[in-house]
């Protein structure tokens, strides 16, 4: 049976109190909405229209053309969002699909179970339902005696029997696309809080002799709507979780789950192992036998393999094989390290390129620099990238030995198998395989601290 998807994503979401709109609120990396649209995929929909409304451009902008979107003017509830499919799903015949846009923990299984479901009993409606300890804030789904499905009602709405019902809508339906937008022009908005309620189609086709169906859904955590705040971070660990589980059976060692946190969209290769408060985020990449933390960030970092991290930030940055990094480094945006580099400790590195196997150990600041390979950056090195106006770059080239100390005053540049003399401050290009020095002569002063009276007690 052909099936299409619709998403509902055009409300406001006032209860985030927030200037985003709220399905783009992000759980574990992705914007809520992605989540969604990614299980609809997977489900092999022929067709999926995102309904978008408040700030609707910027939630459009995220689907780009993977999605065609519909636009609700108005946030007039549930039902008058899905007739803004009308035109979009006009020849499509077959069954529709309704997720709401705020459900980021729905699994595709899931949505296929209901799917089959639909197409197995030939009903008018299926709704996928679930059965809470605490049902507040959800519809709940009324049944006959005989356990049929009756109606839904807003917790807004329901008498005091309804609201003891357990039994909530997810907010996730199969529709047959034959007579759908009919019923939906049908629904009125008398309620309690004066909305087309989608809800009310099940009441519509049961008055109308029409057959609907309910399933059950086996977890009752993965249907969770996000409407504030404080459920978005519920959220965020059950899917922090899953992203663990999935990785660790995978093969990546994970210390502690419970402090690490790494994002739906990043990759990790086998026998990588990641220490406790590590966060990994973005579009990270990183490769086989790694060791990552403990208490690092890495944020769009791509990681060759047995790359060692250990206490650092590595930011939007490219690391090789065999690469070692800290403790208390930090690799900002657009540095490349070559296969065994190292940068060790209070070390901060930006816009550079470090070339294969080369060396900055300690307490130094390399910003858009080049250094070939097989150099040694000495303790204490700075490159004096920043004259209050313009950034200037540093080129040192390879098996080059920057003695400890050493100011780099670019634009400069110190060639392949040069020297610098510890404590340098250079200013002018040091050949080839000469030695760089620039700095005061040393001068002793016989009888200085005897005459000054300053007395060395030596215990
Ligand atoms: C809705 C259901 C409720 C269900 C719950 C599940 C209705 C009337 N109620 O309630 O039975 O238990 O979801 O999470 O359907 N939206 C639009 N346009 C609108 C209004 C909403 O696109 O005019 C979108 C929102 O962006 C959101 C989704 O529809 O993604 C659900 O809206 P929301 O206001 O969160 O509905 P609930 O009150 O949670
Ligand atoms: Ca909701």
């Amino acid at each position: 049976m052909r099936l299409a998807a619709v998403v509902l994503a055009a409300g406001k979401g006032t209860r985030m109190k927030s200037g985003l709109p709220k399905v783009l609120h992000r759980v574990c990396g992705r914007p809520m909405v992605e989540h969604v649209l990614l299980a609809v995929r997977k489900i092999g929909v022929q067709k999926t229209v995102l309904v978008v409304g408040h700030q609707g451009d910027l939630v459009a902008e995220l689907v780009g053309d993977k999605a065609e979107t519909a636009y609700q003017a108005e946030q007039l509830g549930t039902a008058h969002a899905l007739l803004q499919c009308r035109d979009a799903l006009k020849n499509f015949n077959g069954d529709i699909m309704v997720v709401c846009g705020d459900t980021p923990l729905l699994r595709h299984q899931t949505l296929s179970q209901l799917h089959t479901e639909h197409s197995r009993s030939g009903s008018a409606a299926t709704v996928l339902t679930a059965v809470l300890n605490d049902p507040a804030g959800y519809g709940r789904v009324i049944r006959n005696t005989a356990g049929g499905i009756m109606k839904i009602v807003e917790q807004k709405d329901a008498a005091p029997a309804e609201l003891a019902v357990s039994e909530i809508n997810t907010g996730v339906y199969c529709f047959k696309a034959e007579g759908l937008f009919e019923a939906l022009s049908e629904i009125r908005s008398d309620n309690a809080q004066g909305e087309y309620y989608l809800t009310d189609i099940i009441e519509y086709y049961i008055a109308r002799g029409e057959s609907v169906g309910a399933v059950i859904a086996g977890d009752a955590a993965e249907i969770m709507g996000i409407n504030d705040r404080c459920q978005l971070a519920v959220a965020e660990k059950v899917l922090r979780r899953r992203i663990l589980d999935r990785l660790m059976m995978s093969g990546v060692a994970v210390m502690d789950p419970a402090s690490t946190f790494i994002d739906d969209t990043v990759h990790i290769g086998a026998d990588s192992i990641i220490y406790p408060f590590t966060f990994i985020e973005g579009k990270s990449k990183i490769g086989e036998n790694c060791t990552i933390g403990p208490s690092s960030r890495l944020f769009n970092a791509t990681l060759g393999c047995r790359v060692n991290v250990q206490n650092s930030v590595i930011v939007e940055s490219r690391v090789a094989d065999g690469c070692n990094i800290g403790p208390f480094a930090y690799i900002r945006p657009g540095c490349v390290l070559e296969k065994d580099a190292k940068v060790g400790d209070f070390v901060e590195l930006k816009n550079s390129r470090l070339g294969e196997g080369s060396k900055v150990p300690h307490l130094s600041y390399v910003g858009d620099a080049e250094v070939g390979r097989g150099s040694n950056i000495g303790a204490g090195t700075i490159t004096c990238n920043y004259d209050g106006e313009n950034k200037w770059r540093t080129k040192i080239g390879e098996h080059a030995f920057i003695g400890s100390n050493t100011n780099l005053v670019a634009p400069v540049v110190v060639g392949d198998g040069s020297i610098t003399g510890a404590g340098s401050t250079i200013t002018k290009d040091v050949p080839p395989g000469a030695l760089g020095v620039a700095r005061d002569k040393q001068r002793n002063i016989e009888g200085w601290a005897k005459r000054k009276k300053i007395s060395v007690k030596i215990d």
